[in-house]
């Protein structure tokens, strides 16, 4: 290993930047893809540091980090302030920022508008929406508009009313048939993933080789051409029962209990700050001001 090959003060080999070009490359060379989300700049960088292929500033932070009921409110404001956190932080990753709810389902004219900034302003290198079929126009004119699209099919968390709850999209042949329909119609489109989400493995597993595009699955079974989970859903940092697809690799909420517990502990019983963590005069100036605070004893018993 030559040492030019080394991130400069790491032990580990420099990476390559991710682009779309990666990701699509992988899927030809059957590599599986890997995504997390990530909404701030500690989390993204050891996502990043960790070796994940894209990170996703998710429209989840509506719920996971903003303590919302789903994921409608969230403004663009929002979401622009998280992307410009996370792009400070990632230097190999693919960033990609959600378009959030209401900023892309009028007006094509109106869509394009909201998603350049988060290219332009906030640094995501692509960004993300939910719906097949019916956003091939605006699709088209994002691309139009060089920002590169993912797609997002399946159970589509922007549509809670209309889907009636968060429910396992594409359970019988009329809804297959509309979720093939849809991956078929993004990939002609031209996005360069498409997220699936809450569908049955059979059909992630078919639409998987029907379309050109890499597929990137959540609750889709593991026949797709990567993964992407909620970061705060694997190190449980979610207070909420996790869903049949989440796996848990950490639990940081017991780590961040225990540690708040024992700063509280050590303050309420002296045992913090010590006289380690704590700054001291320099020598000189500790003479002089014991010299003083003397004179001064000397005078108050004289008087
Ligand atoms: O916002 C998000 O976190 C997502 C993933 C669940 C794919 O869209």
């Amino acid at each position: 290993m030559s040492i030019t090959s080394l991130r400069e003060g790491q032990g580990s080999p420099a990476r390559s930047k991710i682009t779309i070009l990666t990701i699509q490359e992988k899927k030809q060379r059957q590599a599986p893809i890997t995504c997390l989300t990530a909404y701030d700049y500690a989390t993204a960088r050891l996502v990043d540091e960790a070796g994940i292929d894209m990170i996703l500033v998710g429209d989840t932070l509506s719920q996971v980090v903003l303590g919302y009921e789903s994921t409608l409110p969230v403004t663009m404001e929002e979401m622009l302030h998280h992307t410009r956190a996370v792009r400070r932080a990632v230097k190999t990753a693919l960033v990609i920022a959600d378009l959030p709810f209401g900023s892309y389902q009028g007006e094509a004219k109106e869509g394009v508008a909201n998603a350049v900034p988060f290219v332009k302003e906030a640094g995501a290198e692509a960004v993300k929406l939910e719906g097949g079929d019916r956003r091939v126009d605006l699709v088209r004119r994002i691309l139009d508009a060089e920002v590169p699209v993912m797609g997002h099919i399946g159970l589509t968390p922007q549509s809670l009313h209309k889907m009636g709850g968060y429910k396992v999209q594409g359970k019988d042949l009329t809804g297959i048939e509309r979720l093939v329909k849809d991956a078929v119609a993004l990939d002609r489109a031209g996005v360069f993933s498409i997220v699936l989400e809450g569908v049955p493995r059979e059909v992630a597993a078919m639409i998987t080789r029907e379309v050109a595009a890499p597929t990137i699955g959540i609750g889709a079974g593991p026949e797709c051409d990567g993964q992407v989970l909620v970061f705060h859903d694997i190190v449980n940092l979610t207070f909420a029962p996790p869903a049949k697809f989440v796996r848990s690799y950490g639990d940081a909420a017991a780590l961040i209990r225990n540690a708040v517990s024992q700063f509280k502990a050590d303050v309420e019983s002296g045992g913090y700050p010590s006289d380690a963590e704590s700054y001291h005069l320099p020598k000189e100036t500790r003479a002089d001001l014991e010299a003083i605070l003397r004179r001064k004893t000397m005078k108050a018993y004289s008087r």
